[in-house]
C-alpha cells in the first residue's frame, strides 16, 4: 500500500475498460491520478472516488492523436498537482475492431489505428517528458500486447501498431536513460474488458483458442495486469527500462 504516496500518475483511455482500472489501482497505491480519454470519464472518477476516500483525481478529455490536447492535459496536470511522474499511454483502437484480412482492411481504418496507437503514445511522451527531465525522475509504462509476439492473425494493423510500441520502448529508453526517465511495456494477453466480451460470437472462438494457448488456462481479467502495472509504475522498477513484460497466463514464453 501507498507505494506512490506524493507520486502523480496520468492514464489515457481511462473512461473504461482496462485504463479504468490502471487508473485505480494507481490511486489505491497513493497516486494521485489524472484520467483522461476521447470519451467522458467521470464514470471512472466516481468509481476511484467512491474506492477510495480522499483520493485526488483530475478528469480531462483528451484526443492523444491530437499534438496540442495532449500538451494541454499535461500543463494541466502540473498547473493541478504540480508533477508529472508515471505515464500510462494505454488508449488505443482495439476493442471495436473486426477481424479481418489484411487485405480487407481499409486504408482509412489502417491509418485510424496508427494514429491512436502509436503516434498517440509519441505525442503523450513528448508532450510529458519536459516535466519529468525538470524532475530527473519518471516513469513511462507503454501498453503493448501479447499479439505482437505470436504475430496474431486478421488484426494486422493492430498487431503492427503494438510492435512498434515495443520498439519505441526500446529506443526511448536509450534517450531518456540519462534524465533519469525509465520507459518499459505491458503486453497483456487477451483480457475480458468490456470492449473485449461485447465483442461478437466470431470473436468468442478466437477467445477461446487464446484461454486454451495458455498454460493457466482461463480468462484473463483486467485486475490480472495491476500488479505488474504497479511495478512498472513504482520504485521498486527504478533500475529496469526498455523492457516489456508479458503478462497473459503463460501464452507467450518473452
Ligand atoms: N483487452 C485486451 O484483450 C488487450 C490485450 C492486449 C493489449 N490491450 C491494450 O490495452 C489497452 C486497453 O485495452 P481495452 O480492452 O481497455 O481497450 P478499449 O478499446 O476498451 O479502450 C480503449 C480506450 O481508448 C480510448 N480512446 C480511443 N481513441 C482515443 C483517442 N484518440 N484519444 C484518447 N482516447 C482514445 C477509448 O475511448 C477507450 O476508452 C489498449 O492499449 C489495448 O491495445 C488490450
Amino acid at each position: 500500500m501507498n507505494r506512490l504516496e506524493g507520486k502523480v500518475a496520468v492514464v489515457t483511455g481511462a473512461a473504461q475498460g482496462i485504463g479504468a482500472t490502471y487508473a485505480k489501482a494507481l490511486a489505491g497505491e497513493g497516486a494521485r491520478v489524472v484520467i483522461t480519454d476521447i470519451d467522458d470519464c467521470s464514470l471512472t472518477a466516481k468509481a476511484i472516488a467512491d474506492s477510495y476516500q480522499g483520493a485526488e483525481v483530475l478528469a480531462l478529455r483528451t484526443d492523444v492523436t491530437n499534438e496540442k490536447a495532449c500538451e494541454e492535459m499535461v500543463r494541466a496536470t502540473v498547473a493541478r498537482f504540480g508533477r508529472l511522474d508515471i505515464l500510462v499511454p494505454n488508449a488505443a483502437l482495439f476493442g471495436k475492431l473486426g477481424y479481418k484480412g489484411f487485405e480487407d482492411i481499409p486504408v482509412s481504418e489502417f491509418d485510424a489505428v496508427m494514429a491512436v496507437n502509436i503516434k498517440g503514445p509519441w505525442l503523450c511522451i513528448k508532450a510529458a517528458t519536459p516535466q519529468m527531465k525538470k524532475q530527473n525522475y519518471g516513469k513511462i509504462v507503454n501498453i503493448a500486447s501479447g499479439t505482437l509476439f505470436k504475430g496474431s492473425p486478421n488484426l494486422l494493423h493492430y498487431v503492427s501498431s503494438k510492435g512498434a510500441v515495443l520498439a519505441m520502448t526500446r529506443s526511448l529508453s536509450r534517450e531518456l536513460g540519462d534524465y533519469g526517465i525509465r520507459v518499459n511495456s505491458l503486453a497483456p494477453g487477451l483480457t475480458m474488458s468490456e470492449a473485449v466480451i461485447a465483442q461478437d460470437v466470431d470473436h468468442h472462438d478466437a477467445h477461446q483458442r487464446t484461454v486454451n494457448s495458455r498454460a493457466l488456462k482461463r480468462e484473463q481479467m483486467p485486475d490480472d495486469l495491476v500488479g505488474a502495472l504497479l511495478f512498472l509504475a513504482s520504485p521498486d522498477s527504478d533500475f529496469m527500462t526498455g523492457q516489456c513484460m508479458v503478462v497473459d497466463g503463460g501464452s507467450v514464453n518473452h
